[in-house]
């Protein structure tokens, strides 16, 4: 082992992520340092921002290898079959810059998750506002960032993350086509590899948010393919249609409508 703290919750002995071969592959300062082990738990987001579970180490990382209740975006249930797959989520405290920058956060997860399919397995890889990312436009992996604050201050985020990695199949509905890497490569990957890889490079793009956070647009409009589709953005009670124009300069999406540009800040895009 290296300089990884690692605790294990374990109910009982199922297909476990294998620890040190992951930790052999870490190559970061702080993501993943502070690594707490849950065979099941009910979300991994959920652990981290309950502040009564005293986890205040910025850059934890929270695995399960099955949630009862994941959650995902607009309040939809997130399923992943046991073992299979990368269900994680890593705590931010004490960094203003970061929490001032959830949209480039957002942005800098879909990246470091496409970044890492791309380089370990030569697959070509599509990024969906907000924050999807895509196998043969199908979702491969979608991000959850929440908050808790402290007197209407921001005083943690949780960045949670799904990656379908060896699921083979999938049941059920689903608000988008699913896909896995291991159905889009025909072949099963090793998840300890791929979770070092994405902790590695999200702690890059954090490093880029510092220094260069325009670079970090940049590089999730190079692989965002939507960019000039008609599109329609689904909101609570609302549809909106136009063309995907452009995102802007804080991250959010620009709408060509009749009446003109419209920054839409939150919601579902649908490819028409
Ligand atoms: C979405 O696309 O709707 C976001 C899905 C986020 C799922 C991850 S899995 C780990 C973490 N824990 C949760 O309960 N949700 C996120």
């Amino acid at each position: 082992m290296t300089g990884t703290k690692i605790i294990f919750v374990i109910k009982k002995i199922g297909q476990m992520l294998n620890l040190e071969n992951f930790d052999i592959k870490l190559n970061t300062d702080f993501i993943g340092r502070n690594f707490i082990y849950f065979e099941e738990i009910d979300s991994t987001n959920s652990y981290l921002l309950n502040k009564n579970n005293n986890i205040d180490i910025s850059g934890t990382v929270v695995f399960a290898e099955f949630q009862t209740k994941g959650r995902g975006r607009l309040d939809r249930v997130w399923t992943s079959d046991t073992g299979q797959n990368l269900t994680f989520s890593i705590l931010f405290v004490k960094n203003q810059n970061l929490f001032q920058n959830l949209n480039f956060l957002n942005f800098s997860a879909a990246l470091a998750v496409s970044t890492s399919i791309e380089n370990l397995y030569q697959l070509k890889t599509d990024l969906k506002w907000p924050n999807d990312v895509l196998l043969s436009r199908k979702k491969t992996c979608g991000i959850l960032i929440e908050t808790t604050s402290n007197k209407g201050v921001i005083d943690r985020v949780v960045l949670g993350i799904g990656i379908n990695v060896n699921q083979n199949y999938f049941k059920g509905e689903y608000n988008y086509p699913p896909t896995s890497i291991r159905i889009e490569l025909g072949k099963e990957v090793e998840r300890e590899r791929l979770l070092a890889e994405v902790l590695n490079n999200l702690e890059y793009y954090l490093i880029k948010l510092k220094t260069d956070k325009h670079q970090i647009i940049n590089d999730w409009k190079m692989k965002c393919k939507m960019i000039g589709e008609k599109i329609s953005i689904r909101q609570k009670d609302d549809i909106k249609f136009g063309i995907f124009d452009d995102i802007d300069e804080n991250g959010f999406l620009l709408l060509k409508t009749k009446a003109g540009i419209e920054k839409i800040t939150a919601g579902d895009l649908i490819i028409q």
